[in-house]
């Protein structure tokens, strides 16, 4: 260790004021790392947190990540997660993560394009019809029968559509519950509870009548995976859940702010929805990285921009060095997937939405984290992108976007970022050209 890291050691990490994080918590974040470097202190939701990013910040956590932290899960989602990937820790998390990757890795998305499109055409020719009063409900209904769809095999028309996204509704609701013993008294918390029991048997029965008839859902395959696997890598039922909550909040967002930007870009918009008259064809163009750039620029912009998750929160559970500070066993510390997303030297005028920056040749998407890295990377990250591709392709080949009553004013960070009031929305019929 040289004469200066021992000296740094020795502290803890620079603290910055809190002041403004609830209102603008990106501003607050990238001032402290611009004041103080890859790492610093400061409370957040009340607790003193060690936060992580930048580049060379996010390589050394990710590094140390294994053996030294772990995720921070509250007991709320302990008890209504049980034991889902985020919920794991070491070999059992390791083994499961391996089991659920054959069910959405880039290999697995050619078989689910075409009941995605099944899914987002229709909803899409009725926002050209009707217009939607808001935009993020919609795009959240959206998500939310997709991946129904392809974790679950249910289609709209069913009979399990309408109660599984009841009892889904209930059971996200049951997150917002105290975290601590204090949940007990929640009747939100009970009814979430009760709502896991419904969702767990209906998995089963989908489950158990999936078997050997594959259903172009990623059902089967998780079927296969996880039978006969050791009890430690936990069951599939609440696998499931986890991915159908990491799937839809992140998606919604992701699909909505791709989607306000394309409302107050009219270049782009028009470029993309040049190129979205091949996909009726061609389908496969979806999943194939070296096609549609225009839409896929946009998508990586659109994630460096407004990033869905705000924070990431770990817990060392054993001493830990991280820019050269000694962090102590039991500390809080958290990453932020866009905190380096602003940075000036990697992302010129980085506060301005420029997709043509990582059209070929230019900004290369390695320096983008909105799908996080290290031991609980996303896994999601292919089926994610598909989907919000489906969804602004079907969107697009409808019309352009429009906002009557212009972007969101206020914006909510958590869970996912979103507006925060109704955002009107249109899609405007173009003239064929002439
Ligand atoms: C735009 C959409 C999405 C975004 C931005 C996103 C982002 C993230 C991030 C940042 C993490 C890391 C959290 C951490 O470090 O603690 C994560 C983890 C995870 N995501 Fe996603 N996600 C998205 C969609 C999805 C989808 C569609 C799925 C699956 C169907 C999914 C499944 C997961 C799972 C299972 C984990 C936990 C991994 C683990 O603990 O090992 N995500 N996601």
């Amino acid at each position: 260790m040289s004469e200066r890291t021992t000296a740094a050691a020795a502290g803890l990490p620079p603290r910055h004021p809190e002041k403004g994080f609830a209102a603008d918590p990106l501003d607050v974040l990238q001032e402290g790392h611009r004041v103080h470097g890859p790492v610093f202190r400061m409370p957040v939701d009340g607790v003193e947190t060690v936060l992580v990013g930048t580049w060379g910040g996010l390589g050394e956590l990710f590094a140390a990540e294994r053996d030294h932290l772990e995720v921070l899960n509250t007991p709320l989602v302990h008890d209504l997660f049980g034991r889902a990937l985020f919920n794991l820790t070491a070999d059992a998390h390791g083994q499961a993560r391996q089991r659920l990757r054959l069910a959405l890795s880039g290999r697995a998305l050619p078989g689910y394009v075409p009941a995605l499109l099944e899914v987002a055409e229709p909803v899409a020719a009725r926002w050209a019809r009707r217009g939607t009063s808001d935009l993020h409900r919609e795009v959240r209904e959206l998500t939310g029968a997709m991946s129904a769809r392809v974790l679950l095999g249910i289609a709209e028309d069913e009979a399990d559509a309408a109660r599984f996204a009841a009892d889904f509704e209930t059971f996200v609701a049951a997150g917002s519950a105290p975290p601590g013993t204090s949940r007990f008294t929640s009747p939100r918390y009970w009814a979430g509870r009760a709502a896991r029991r419904r969702l767990r048997a209906l998995f089963a029965r989908r489950a158990a009548a999936v078997r050997g008839k594959p259903d172009g859902s990623a059902l089967a395959t998780l079927v296969a995976a996880f039978d006969g696997a050791p009890t430690a890598v936990g069951p599939l039922e609440d696998h499931l859940l986890a991915l159908l909550i990491a799937a839809r909040e992140t998606t919604a967002s992701l699909v909505t702010w791709y989607l306000v930007e394309l409302a107050g870009h009219d270049d782009p918009a028009r470029a993309a929805a040049q190129e979205v008259l091949a996909v009726p064809a061609e389908p496969e163009l979806l999943v194939r990285r070296d096609a549609l750039p225009v839409l896929r620029a946009v998508l990586a912009e659109t994630q460096r921009l407004h990033s869905p998750n705000l924070l990431s929160v770990r817990e060392t559970v054993c001493p830990v060095t991280l820019g050269g500070h000694l962090i102590p066993p039991g500390s809080r510390v958290a990453y932020s997937p866009s905190a380096g997303h602003f940075d000036p030297e990697v992302f010129p005028q980085p506060r301005d939405f420029r997709p043509g920056r990582f059209l070929a040749g230019q900004t290369n998407t390695s320096r983008l984290w909105a799908f996080g890295g290290g031991a609980h990377a996303c896994l999601g990250r292919p089926l994610a992108e598909l989907m919000t591709l489906t969804a602004v392709t079907a969107a697009l080949r409808q019309g352009l976007p429009r906002l009557p009553a212009g972007p969101p004013s206020r914006i909510r960070y958590r869970p996912a970022k979103a507006p925060i009031d109704p955002l009107p929305f249109t899609l405007e019929c173009q003239e064929p050209a002439s």
